[in-house]
């Protein structure tokens, strides 16, 4: 008898894979057909100089999947029950790109590629980098922290219980650190963990929007909102942010949602006043929009006590409030929160539950502690200090470097400020001279200042940031 397949003995995978394998791909382009005889295992062996073990494991493999079948007495056969529907065609024909593309629903046409961060390249001061300082953070601490949650073997951690609103002793310890903080007015049934404030806003667009409604943004406006709100079908409606805030003014007549960074405006970085913010939530009340509060770095403010959140302003409006530990703690955490307002606490836990059931519980656990002992506060008070000082020495050094040639946007908080130039050619040589920057003009929905840029500040050390300047200027 002929040897239907072949084996290669210095090949990577094992014998009795490789015997599979090729019996398996012959079945499934048709090579051999229902009801064809299979060599005995004593032929095969005999036939490829391998142990019969090695036949009888691959034949096993493949009578347990459905490939073939043995009939007592008579030998063993690629199965006669492969349905008729079993794809008639050679392997070739096989190719996936022989194949018409999938359709994608709306939603996975409407989906904008990921911003793409730059590489770090030796020599190049990355003044693009959107994450904190992880050098000083207490890992000793979160390592203590973790291990005795993995001591405990609790159930509780080991699960994930029966609602998707998150572990219970984080979410209390989040409603009385917010009240502590930002002034944030909730009990901690109001707050719901998800992964990282873009899954709070995932959930708010899947609970909250139809294709077709109509939802103010910032412009502009930070790009992972936008998209995000974008990809749902929502009608954006971009308002142009002044020096005080989102120009309440010129909000659309009627939305039913609008989103805003009113602590911290990303990017631009200046602060909604008091009274723009009494103003969004008198027009949202008139309205019957939602507000969307995204609190992603309000923890650093450097000229004084943070400001408090806009939540706390108004129980009679609904306001979401959204915040992360990205920034506070570190970004691949990926653990934030909402607190919502009663009534929509009930569809929010479905609809994470639905997404995923529950954020990692290993690391609420130990999150809520890390809170409740005081280290998380005791943290940002020292990144506060340490980043005030880098901002001070970016602003310093670009005011030294470019004079009246650039214009500083925004107040003295969080980790990253916007210039304007005078002229783009600070840009154009910036990787010449080894410094990375980003541009804000994927940020705009309207036409984008010509020479706008992100300088984020807060990975890098004292000497970089001097340097990069140095560099540009
Ligand atoms: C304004 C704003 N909101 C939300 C996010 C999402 O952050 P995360 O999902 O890590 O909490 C970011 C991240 O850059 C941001 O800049």
């Amino acid at each position: 008898m002929r040897v239907p397949i072949v084996v290669d003995r210095r090949g990577p995978a094992p014998l009795h894979r490789q015997i599979y394998e090729e019996w398996r791909r012959g079945i499934l382009s048709t090579r051999f057909a229902p009801g064809d005889r299979l060599p005995s295992t004593r032929d095969l062996a005999a036939m490829l100089g391998i142990s019969r073990t090695t036949a009888t494991a691959a034949y096993d493999q493949l009578m347990a999947e459905g490939y073939i079948e043995s009939e007592r007495g008579s030998g063993t056969f690629v199965s006669r029950d492969l349905p008729d529907v079993h794809p008639r065609m050679t392997r070739a024909a096989d190719d996936s790109s022989a194949r018409s593309p999938v359709r994608l629903s709306k939603y996975g046409t409407r989906l904008e590629p990921a911003s793409v961060r730059p590489t770090p390249a030796a020599g190049i001061i990355h003044l693009s980098n959107p994450v904190p300082d992880v050098a000083d953070f207490p890992f000793p601490i979160w390592r203590r922290l973790l291990a005795r949650q993995l001591r405990r073997v609790a159930p509780a951690t080991l699960d994930y219980g029966s609602h998707g609103a998150g572990h219970d002793g984080l979410r209390q310890a989040i409603a009385s650190y917010l009240a502590r903080s930002r002034a944030v007015r909730c009990t901690p049934d109001q707050v719901v963990i998800v992964n990282g404030s873009q899954q709070a806003l995932d959930v708010c667009a899947r609970v909250l929007i139809d294709a077709g409604d109509d939802v103010a943004i910032e412009d502009p406006a930070y790009l992972g909102a936008r998209q995000l709100f974008a990809a749902h079908g929502a009608r954006l409606r971009p308002v142009p942010v002044l020096t005080d805030g989102l120009s309440v003014a010129a909000l659309p007549g009627k939305a039913r949602l609008v989103y805003v960074t009113p602590s911290h405006q990303f990017p631009l970085g200046v602060s909604m006043t008091l009274a723009r913010r009494l103003e969004l939530i008198a027009w949202a009340r008139t309205r019957g929009a939602v507000i969307i509060e995204d609190d992603y770095d309000s923890e650093y403010r450097y000229d004084g006590a943070p400001l408090p959140a806009l939540q706390g302003l108004t129980a009679s409006v609904p306001v979401i409030y959204v915040g992360t530990f990205s920034n506070v703690m570190f970004p691949g955490l990926r653990l934030g929160y909402l607190v919502l307002p009663p009534d929509l606490v009930e569809p929010f836990t479905r609809a994470k539950w639905h997404a995923d059931r529950h954020s990692a519980t290993l690391e609420q656990a130990a999150l809520a502690d890390f809170i409740r002992e005081g280290h998380l506060e005791r943290h940002i008070r020292r990144m506060r200090r340490r980043y005030k000082r880098r901002r001070e020495i970016l602003v310093d050094a670009l005011t030294r470097h470019f004079g009246r040639r650039v214009a500083i946007l925004g107040d003295a908080a969080g980790m990253h400020l916007v210039v304007r130039f005078a002229s783009p050619r600070p840009f154009a040589q910036a990787r010449r001279n080894g410094v990375e920057m980003t541009s804000t003009a994927p940020c705009y929905v309207g036409a984008p200042p010509p020479a706008e840029f992100l300088i984020r500040f807060s990975a890098l050390s004292e000497r970089a940031i001097r340097e990069a300047i140095t560099r540009l200027g």
